[in-house]
């Protein structure tokens, strides 16, 4: 608190990202990182960087990652908007696309920094709930609204709806939808084949999660080039130069090395199977994921208690202590090894319990 902060600031309510605990005494199933190190091609275009051009100041356009991301999703370059991490993308979209509407709606369980991106733009918000089984049903959103955002697959639920149901949403609104894509490389459709039939999609997509890149800070917008103008507008108003040069560089490396990105997405499905078969054993719920996470809840043991429990034994997990999910755990895919620990921990703590 301080007299010094502006009323918007007294008012926030800032997003809370998973621990990122600075030692590796973890085993990390917390954030959804990818547990496979990024393509050897990033690290050889890392390490051949020329270290002298590190004075300038990168391209504000980023043009060479847009056009490789625009050859790479068969899109025109000013169809792609690049911004640091999807979390910037997302930003700049509240404001572009949803400030100044009517209440925007988006799934009551879901990515919570929309509500965030909400109160620091001052928009309004109607949360439509998720049926029983955690479910989005997209008839729920045909009422007026100021802009819808989805996650396709949904985080935390890891549940996908299928592109019929996407375009069909599309087929009965004029606001913008936005589909935030962060997991759709583990199983779901993508919607980026609709961007040339409707003038108001935006699908965001980010390196951070099948393509190892997290701590390198990349994401994207693809829509058609009106939508992507307004993004870059205000991206000129906040800051000229989001992508610094080792990023791109990196970036455009990984998009050749397909290959390498299908292998550790298909390990990451194979170990996602049979850590549901396992968890299952165990007496879990397990939802359907289509996502590099399960979402998982225990038939007995409380979920809060589990998440402790697991700490003490070195490994971290996901928990939102929030209304309708506060027994259920997040779980992140890691290598095969790590999700042998997670069940080799969870079979002692629950047959202590
Ligand atoms: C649904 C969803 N969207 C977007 C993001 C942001 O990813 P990044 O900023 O790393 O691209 C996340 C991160 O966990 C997410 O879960």
């Amino acid at each position: 608190m301080s007299q010094f902060w502006s009323d918007i600031v007294h008012q926030l309510d800032p997003y809370v990202p998973g621990e990122q605990p600075q030692d590796h005494r973890y085993i990390k199933l917390n954030t959804n990182e990818n547990p496979y190190p990024p393509s050897p091609k990033v690290k050889s275009a890392i390490q051949n960087y020329p270290f002298e051009s590190l004075r300038r100041y990168p391209d504000p356009e980023s043009s060479a990652l847009r056009r490789a991301l625009a050859s790479y999703l068969e899109l025109e370059p000013d169809q792609v908007f690049i911004g640091n991490g999807s979390d910037e993308v997302l930003a700049h979209s509240f404001q572009t696309f949803f400030e100044g509407r009517g209440p925007i709606l988006f799934p009551d369980i879901s990515y919570s920094f929309y509500p965030v991106y909400c109160s620091l733009y001052q928009i309004d918000s109607q949360p439509i709930a998720l049926d029983a089984e955690l479910c989005i049903d997209l008839a729920d959103y045909r009422t007026a609204n100021g802009g819808i955002i989805i996650p396709n697959p949904n985080a935390p639920t890891g549940i996908a709806l299928g592109l019929e149901t996407i375009r069909n949403l599309l087929e009965n609104t004029t606001s913008v939808v936005i589909i935030d894509e962060a997991y759709v490389d583990f199983g779901a459709e993508s919607a980026v084949s609709l961007v040339a039939d409707y003038p108001n999609l935006l699908v965001i997509q980010t390196f951070s999660k099948s393509r190892s890149l997290a701590g390198l800070r990349l994401g994207y917008a693809l829509g058609q080039a009106a939508l992507i103008e307004g993004l870059n507008r205000v991206k000129n108003s906040f800051n000229s130069y989001p992508i610094d040069r080792l990023a791109s560089t990196a970036a455009i490396a990984c998009l050749k090395d397909e290959a390498y990105f299908h292998q550790c997405r298909e390990q990451i499905m194979l170990t996602r199977d049979w850590l549901k078969i396992a968890l299952t054993k165990l007496g879990f719920k397990v939802y359907p994921s289509s996502a590099n996470f399960l979402f998982v809840r225990h038939a007995s043991s409380s979920a809060a208690e589990l998440y402790s429990e697991l700490k003490r034994a070195g490994i971290l997990v996901r928990y939102f202590k929030s209304p309708r999910i506060d027994n259920c755990l997040r779980i992140s895919i890691g290598s095969d090894e790590e999700c042998h620990a997670l069940v080799d921990s969870l079979k002692l703590i629950l047959n202590n319990a």
